[in-house]
C-alpha cells in the first residue's frame, strides 16, 4: 500500500527531475530551430522564450487581441486584483498575469518550477509571490483570491477533489475559478491509451487503470510519471465542482489533429475537412476547461 506522503513525495521528485521546459523530449531544454535541434540552458531568457513559443503555439486558438491564453482569461476585469496560480510550471502563464496587471500568487509542489519562475519575473522585471506549496493544502487565508486558476496539473496530484475545494476556500465571495483538467473520454485517452495501449499491447495486465494511465500522461514511455488521473464531465459536475456555481466546461481539441494522424497520414490535418476536425475536436479533445464561481 503506497501512503499518500510518499507519492507525494514522488510527485514533487519526478516534476523536479522532468519540468514542464516544452522540449522536444519531456524535461529537457532542447527545442528545434531554423538551425536544428539546439539546446539552451536552463534559466536563461533564451529558456523561457523558447519553452513559450512551444507552449503558446500548442494552444494557438486559445490566443486573443487581449494576448496569450485571453479567449481563457478576463485579464482586463482583474487589472489590480489578485490571482493566484496553482502548479505554475516554468510560469508561462502567470508571466501574462503580472504583465497584464494583476497581483499575482503562483505556487508549485517542486522546486525547480518554483525557482525557475521566480528567475523568469526577474528577467523580465515582474513582481509575484511564488512559493513551494502543495495544492491541496495552501499556504493563504481563505477569500483573499478575486480568480484562481490551474492548468494541467490537478489531475497529477492524488487529492484532486481536496485541491479544487482548497481553491474555493482561498477565492473571495463572487470569485472566479479556471481549471484544465484531462479528459478520460478523449480520443487520446480512449483510444491511444485504453484501446492501444491497454487492450491491443495488453498493459491492463499489469497495470491498473491509474498506472496506465500515469504511464502514457506527460513524461509517455519515459516512465515513472507518479500520478495522472484524467477525469470525466460527469465527475466534473456531480462529484469535482459541485461546491461552485455557474460551472460550465469546454472541451479544448488542439490534440485532436494529431491523435487522428496517428490513425492514417495527414489524417488530422490535411485529409479530412477542417469543419469535421473542429466537430470530433470539440467532442473528443484531451483538455477540459472548467469555469465557474463562489457563491457570493
Ligand atoms: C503538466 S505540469 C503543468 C505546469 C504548468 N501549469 C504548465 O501548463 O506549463 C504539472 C505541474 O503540476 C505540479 N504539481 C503536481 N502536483 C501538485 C500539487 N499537489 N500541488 C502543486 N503543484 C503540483 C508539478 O510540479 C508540475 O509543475
Amino acid at each position: 500500500m503506497v501512503d499518500n506522503a510518499d507519492v507525494k513525495t514522488a510527485i514533487r521528485r519526478w516534476w523536479a527531475d522532468f519540468p514542464m521546459t516544452y522540449g522536444e523530449e519531456h524535461g529537457n531544454t532542447e527545442y528545434a530551430g531554423q538551425g536544428g535541434v539546439e539546446a539552451v540552458e536552463l534559466g536563461s531568457r533564451e529558456f523561457f522564450e523558447n519553452a513559450d513559443a512551444t507552449f503558446y503555439r500548442w494552444n494557438m486558438p486559445l490566443h486573443g487581441p487581449e494576448g496569450p491564453f485571453s479567449r481563457l482569461f478576463d485579464y482586463p476585469r482583474y487589472r489590480g486584483a489578485r490571482v493566484l496560480e496553482v502548479g505554475c510550471g516554468m510560469g508561462c502563464m502567470a508571466m501574462n498575469w503580472a504583465r497584464q496587471g494583476a497581483e499575482v500568487a503562483a505556487v508549485d509542489i517542486n522546486p525547480v518550477a518554483v525557482a525557475q519562475t521566480r528567475n523568469r519575473f526577474s528577467i523580465f522585471g515582474l513582481s509575484g509571490d511564488i512559493r513551494e506549496a502543495d495544492g491541496e493544502t495552501l499556504p493563504f487565508e481563505s477569500e483573499s483570491f478575486d480568480f484562481v486558476y490551474s492548468w494541467g496539473v490537478l489531475h497529477h496530484t492524488p487529492g484532486t477533489k481536496a485541491a479544487i475545494e482548497e481553491l474555493r476556500r482561498v477565492l473571495k465571495p463572487g470569485g472566479g475559478v479556471g481549471v484544465m483538467l484531462y479528459n478520460r473520454e478523449s480520443l487520446l485517452y480512449r483510444f491511444l491509451v485504453g484501446w492501444q495501449e491497454g487492450f491491443v499491447n495488453m498493459e491492463r495486465r499489469w497495470l491498473k487503470e491509474v498506472e496506465l494511465a500515469s504511464r502514457y500522461a506527460d513524461g509517455d514511455r519515459r516512465e515513472g510519471n507518479p500520478h495522472t488521473w484524467p477525469v470525466t464531465k460527469r465527475e466534473i459536475r456531480e462529484e469535482l465542482f459541485q461546491q461552485y456555481q455557474g460551472v460550465d466546461i469546454r472541451v479544448l481539441g488542439t490534440d485532436v489533429p494529431n491523435v487522428l494522424n496517428i490513425w492514417g497520414p495527414e489524417l488530422g490535418t490535411k485529409r479530412l475537412p477542417l469543419p469535421r476536425i473542429k466537430a470530433l475536436a470539440r467532442r473528443w479533445g484531451w483538455s477540459l476547461w472548467i469555469t465557474g464561481k463562489r457563491s457570493t
